[in-house]
């Protein structure tokens, strides 16, 4: 079994070391936490989810995998250190928003990386992830990359690494948008005169219940959508006013608008 090096254990960093250990992909013995602080090193400590350290040096040739969970703002922290201790048969799996292959490559002066972008549901087991990885990396190298990170929800693998922008907009930026819906929901039904509690209770459930109909239905969203409106009726008035307002258009915009945001940070780094 492979070690695995995580440096930068925050909501991510940690959610990789839980996700991989409850899955028995590493033991605590091969896993390795490197924290930027002694203070952070110490909490780590308590959680007891492997081996602890505040330094990046030569120990990690010895990992398989090297997991890069800092914020993009912190990867120039980490270039030094990291390039030094790097050897050729380590895999480099980065989370860091908007930085490419490429630039990690020429940063790091290392050819076997991965890029992926989870989301936030990953938590639980129930993320999805997009990744795409340098063209030196073998497909021995590909599925157990893969096999890391579904042990955090699903994964897709994307040939085309731009297509992360799409990604990022789509699943990395999507739960927010999914929660600001329900907020806008749960925020009229408190206008309509409901307590707040039953009126985030029927929006909460609404979704929950939706989201397995519509994975279990043979029929189309379309489908779905008039099933539920009467001609006449409550849903059609709502959806008048969606196209009265461009709802529809402009959810799409937003999403158009992440990913163009996704491709200008990557291209600024
Ligand atoms: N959260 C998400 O849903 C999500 C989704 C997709 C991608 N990502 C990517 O995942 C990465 C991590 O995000 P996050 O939400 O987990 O951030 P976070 O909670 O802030 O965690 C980042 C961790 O990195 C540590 N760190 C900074 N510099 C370091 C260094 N030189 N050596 C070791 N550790 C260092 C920080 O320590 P201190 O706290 O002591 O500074 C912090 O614990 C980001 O690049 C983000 O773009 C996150």
């Amino acid at each position: 079994m492979f070690k695995i090096a995580i440096i930068g254990c925050g909501n991510m960093g940690l959610t990789y070391a839980r996700s991989f250990l409850q899955f028995n992909l590493v033991t605590r013995e091969n896993l390795m936490l490197i924290a930027k602080d002694k203070n952070h090193a110490r909490n780590l400590r308590k959680m007891d989810l492997g081996k602890v350290s505040s330094k990046i040096d030569n120990k990690l040739n010895d990992y398989g995998v090297i997991v890069l969970s800092v914020k993009p703002q912190d990867f120039s922290s980490v270039i030094e250190p990291l390039s030094k201790s790097l050897q050729p048969h380590n895999v480099v799996l980065s989370v860091m928003a908007g930085i490419t292959l490429e630039t990690l490559s020429g940063a790091l002066g290392h050819e076997i990386i991965v890029r992926a972008m989870p989301n936030t549901p990953s938590q639980l087991g129930m993320g999805v992830t997009g990744f795409s990885a340098s063209t030196s990396v073998n497909i021995h190298q590909i599925s157990i990359i893969d096999n890391l990170l579904n042990t955090t929800g699903r994964t897709i693998f994307l040939e085309d690494e731009s297509q992360i922008d799409a990604v990022t907009a789509l699943s990395g930026s999507g739960p927010a948008y999914f929660f600001y819906i329900i907020k806008n929901m749960i925020d009229a039904g408190i206008e309509m005169g409901l307590e707040e509690s039953v009126a985030a209770m029927l929006a909460k459930q609404t979704m929950l219940g939706s989201f397995h109909l519509m994975n279990q239905s043979p029929k189309k969203l379309e489908e779905l959508i008039s099933a539920v409106s009467s001609k006449g009726g409550t849903t059609e008035a709502a959806f008048r006013k969606f196209k009265e307002r461009g709802f529809g258009e402009s959810l799409k915009e937003a999403v158009w608008a992440a990913q163009k945001r996704a491709r200008e940070l990557s291209e600024a780094k």
